[in-house]
């Protein structure tokens, strides 16, 4: 590897490569194996879902948790405008329509008031969303006290995308264990990866059932090849599996590497003017990925600032663009406030993950430093 800094690359270490090895060793090279189903048992103990669905990437995830819940063509799935296109990407393979959410200012998660006016504006116009798929943010629960009582009031359930959640609570309760179902990533990228995979968590026995089945070709159990439905190749490697038991036992130890740099760079910015860190202290976030908030108050633009890590080799990023305002969602519905595209402008998300090390952060933060001087 170079000697780049990026904002949050895996962070692998002995027992992992270990881990893999074993299961090469053990002759389980598919997807399917021992550690698939003791990895879907480990993360669904984690959160507290009954049944947990390992899956080769978040976005399958959300495709077969959207089919289960029965969302198919001429349907519509109100969710997040802030988030990565995976989600209204999934949305989109099922047939459905996506509509989009606008953002709460102090977390991007979505608007709660906003998502009630939109269930109630599709209802009175005669097509009610078929489910709603909050997104937590970088790592951030949304409100699912206030949803989850918003959804049961209109009869639609809710499918969580959590692929940036895991290990984070709200009120308590696990990210993961929301709605009729959750979803989670590991991809490469995430608080803990298996290179690429996901994982559908349930209570429900019979969606979890029905997942497995259709990611696995939709065979029926007969000795042939037997086929009623159209399936997919979704199913998590074993290898990949194991990786990411091995990974689950050092969830906590990452959250808390990510916690404390965090905590560090809220010393950074503690006493610039019109900078904040987004999201505030998260005392339930897992703190994915931190990013500061940069306000008209500040001496520098965001991108000012992106563009001088980057001449030293340092990894950031605005957060995401709002769906609302991708051009291949140009032409789909948006409940809008406003705040969304704000925080796309304002926030940038600087070097989070677990893997950094104390001279790489050094580094960042000296960065951060010669800039801020500068000004
Ligand atoms: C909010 C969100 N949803 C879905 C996904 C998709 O997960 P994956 O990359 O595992 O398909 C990601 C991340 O990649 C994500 O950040």
């Amino acid at each position: 590897m170079n000697d780049r800094i990026y904002m949050s690359s895996p962070d692998i270490g002995e027992a992992e490569k270990a881990a893999v090895r074993a299961a090469m060793d053990s002759g389980w090279i598919a997807p399917l194996g021992p550690d698939v189903e003791g990895f879907e048992q480990d993360l669904a103990a984690r959160v507290g879902a009954a049944h947990g669905v390992a899956l080769s990437s978040g976005t399958a995830a959300l495709h077969l948790g959207l089919l289960g819940l029965g969302v198919g063509p001429g349907d519509v799935v109100v969710t997040s405008s802030m988030t990565f296109a995976a989600t209204a990407n999934a949305i989109v393979y099922t047939g459905a329509t996506p509509v989009f959410i606008d953002s709460d200012l102090a977390t991007g998660n979505m608007d709660v008031a906003l998502l009630n006016e939109a269930l109630n504006t599709l209802a009175a116009e005669g097509t009610p969303a078929k489910a709603i798929v909050p997104v937590d943010l970088l790592g951030k629960a949304v409100d699912y006290t206030v949803i989850e009582a918003l959804a049961h009031q209109h009869g639609i359930p809710v499918l969580a995308d959590a692929a940036e959640s895991l290990g984070a609570t709200h009120g308590g309760r696990a990210a993961g264990s929301f709605g009729a179902a959750s979803i989670v990533s590991f991809n490469g990228n995430k608080i803990m990866t298996t290179s690429g995979g996901g994982m559908l968590l349930t209570d429900d026995e019979a969606l979890a059932q029905r997942t497995r089945y259709l990611a696995t070709q939709a065979r029926q159990p007969v000795a042939h090849y037997e086929h009623v439905d159209i399936g997919y190749n979704y199913r998590l490697s074993n290898l990949l599996a194991a990786l990411g038991r091995a990974q689950l036992v050092r969830l906590d130890e990452m959250i808390a590497r990510r916690r404390a740099r965090r905590a560090e760079y809220a010393a950074l910015f503690a006493d610039v003017g019109g900078v904040e860190i987004f999201g505030g202290d998260g005392a339930e976030d897992n703190c994915w990925l931190t990013s500061i908030v940069v306000d008209e108050r500040a001496h520098f633009a965001p991108a000012e600032l992106q563009a001088y890590l980057a001449e030293r080799s340092i990894e950031s990023r605005a957060l995401w663009k709002p769906m609302h305002l991708q051009p291949v969602f140009a032409d789909r519905r948006a409940f809008v406030n406003g705040n969304a595209q704000r925080l796309f402008e304002t926030g940038l998300t600087l070097p989070s993950g677990s893997a950094l090390t104390d001279k790489q952060f050094a580094r960042v933060t000296g960065a951060v430093r010669e800039f801020l001087a500068a000004r």
